[in-house]
């Protein structure tokens, strides 16, 4: 057995420094010296504490990281948000920051590059690797700036996070679009504005973040900042399998899973149930937006409105009404007559929906932004939505 011929080489070597070292120490410190030289003749060899030395057991954390990681959305080099690109084999500097690792790192300068959006395309091909978060570099990130310009304060990781899950527009984007224009009148230079998707960074910081319009004279929840252990990303999600684990949850709420909790003592929805989750209460509350969305294209602004959520730019014009979308030489006719009422409430119900979790990101500000813009809708249709129940 080579291995214990080893240990025996090696504890004799340690014993023989023992003589040596005991020699040289007062009698008092023999016992710590003993124990010290048997400490160093096992440590070289990596056995685990207690014996039978079974390798299959031993947990290599790495190896975990790296499963779950791989079955994750940031490591599916498959999808859209990383093939997207495959026709021109190389993917545009800007698009490259969020949807590359390797375009993430130029513009953050951890490649060694000038700090900013990188001045080459990127090679397709790159997903969200190990090195966009493990990297020394974001330490030194102390902020990040978000489409609405706010420029907001940032620890380690959250740096990453924060970069690609901001979405690409904000409330001012809408707002300048629309200024000086008249509310209800539709205008054929007005176009769809996209949040751009899994803009949970934008949600969670709500009316501090501007990622929402905000209607005048109203006040917005800022962050959300939840309770003191849920304080970023990573308190909710794996980093690696990004999935949410639901028990550390019920230690402040019940249920069976994220959709079922409720803190909310009012009904938003004007179901006036109180026992479903607050995330029922957002679906609920979009669904009847996007209702009156198609009410007003089709009776103010005479232009019905058809939403399609799998082709962009997500919202069509059916001028004929005949509830298909028109086409023009074989392809569909994106929505045209917007009127600033129109496009800032739609807007809004896109921001909302457009990420999964903004009942645990920011139910708040969700809920104020979709009854804002139902509010909104709601004067040219001569509907009181105070007297459907609705509440903000
Ligand atoms: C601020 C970060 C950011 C920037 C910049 C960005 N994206 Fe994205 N994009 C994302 C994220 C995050 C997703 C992932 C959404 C999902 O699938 O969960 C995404 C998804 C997509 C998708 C997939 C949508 C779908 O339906 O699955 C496309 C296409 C896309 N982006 C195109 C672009 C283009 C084109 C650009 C540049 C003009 C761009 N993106 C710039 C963050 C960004
Ligand atoms: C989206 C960001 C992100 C990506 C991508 C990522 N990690 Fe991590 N990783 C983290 C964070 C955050 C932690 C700290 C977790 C904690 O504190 O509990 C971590 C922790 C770890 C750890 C420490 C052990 C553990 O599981 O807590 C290892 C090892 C690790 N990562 C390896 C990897 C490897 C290998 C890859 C690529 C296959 C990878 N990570 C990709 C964010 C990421
Ligand atoms: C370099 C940009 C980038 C960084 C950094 C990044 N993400 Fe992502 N994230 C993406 C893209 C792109 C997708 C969509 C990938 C896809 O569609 O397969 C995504 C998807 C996700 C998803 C959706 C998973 C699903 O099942 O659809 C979650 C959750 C997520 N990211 C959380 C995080 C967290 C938490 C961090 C920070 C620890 C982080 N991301 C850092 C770009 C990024
Ligand atoms: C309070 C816990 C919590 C925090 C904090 C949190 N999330 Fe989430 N997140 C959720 C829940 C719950 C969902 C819904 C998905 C589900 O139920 O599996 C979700 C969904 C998402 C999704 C969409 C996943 C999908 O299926 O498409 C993304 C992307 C995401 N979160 C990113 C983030 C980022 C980035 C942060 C930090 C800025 C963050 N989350 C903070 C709980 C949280
Ligand atoms: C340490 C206690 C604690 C933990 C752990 C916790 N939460 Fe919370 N949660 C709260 C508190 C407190 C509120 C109310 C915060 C507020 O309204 O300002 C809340 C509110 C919520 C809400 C909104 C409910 C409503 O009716 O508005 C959701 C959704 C939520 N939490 C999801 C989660 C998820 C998902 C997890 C686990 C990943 C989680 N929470 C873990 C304490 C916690």
């Amino acid at each position: 057995m080579p291995r214990l011929l080893v240990i025996f080489s090696s504890l004799a070597l340690a014993l023989s420094l023992f003589f040596i070292a005991a020699e040289t120490q007062p009698a008092f410190a023999q016992d710590t010296a003993e124990s010290e030289a048997e400490d160093e003749a096992i440590v070289p060899f990596a056995l685990p504490e207690d014996g039978p030395f079974h390798p299959e057991n031993i947990e290599i954390k790495n190896n975990d990281a790296i499963s779950d990681w791989y079955r994750s959305a940031h490591a599916d080099a498959a999808a859209e948000a990383f093939r997207h690109w495959d026709g021109e084999e190389e993917i545009n500097p800007v698009c490259s920051v969020c949807h590359s690792g390797e375009g993430f790192r130029a513009f953050h300068g951890l490649d060694g590059s000038e700090p900013g959006v990188p001045n080459e395309p990127i090679p397709t091909g790159g997903v969200v690797d190990c090195g966009t978060c493990h990297n020394p570099g974001l330490a030194e990130i102390k902020e990040i700036t978000f489409p609405s310009g706010l420029s907001h304060p940032v620890q380690g990781v959250e740096a990453a996070c924060m970069t690609c899950h901001q979405g690409r527009t904000a409330g001012v984007t809408v707002e300048n679009a629309i200024d000086g224009k008249s509310l209800d009148e539709s205008d054929g230079e007005l176009r769809f504005v996209n949040p751009h998707y899994a803009t949970a960074a934008a949600t969670w910081l709500g009316g501090y973040g501007g990622a929402g319009y905000h209607y005048e004279g109203q006040d917005y929840s800022g962050r959300f900042f939840h309770a003191q252990p849920v304080s970023t990303c990573n308190s909710c999600h794996d980093p690696h399998s990004l999935e949410i684990e639901f028990e550390p949850c019920m230690t402040c709420h019940q249920g069976e899973s994220p959709a079922d909790i409720r803190i909310a003592r009012q009904s938003y929805d004007g179901s006036g149930d109180t026992d479903k989750g607050i995330k029922s209460d957002i679906e609920a509350n979009a669904a009847m937006l996007l209702d009156m969305i198609r009410t007003y294209a089709e009776e103010v602004v005479e232009v019905p409105i058809i939403y399609d959520g799998h082709s962009y730019p997500y919202f069509f014009a059916d001028a004929n009404g005949d509830g298909a979308v028109d086409q023009n030489e074989g392809s569909s006719v994106s929505y045209n007559a917007w009127t600033p009422r129109l496009l800032r409430a739609a807007y809004n119900w896109k921001l909302v929906t457009a990420d999964p979790g903004a009942f645990a990101h920011n139910p708040v500000y969700s809920l104020e932004l979709l009854h804002d813009s139902m509010a909104d809708l709601g004067g040219p249709l001569g509907i009181d939505i105070a007297e459907l129940g609705i509440r903000r």
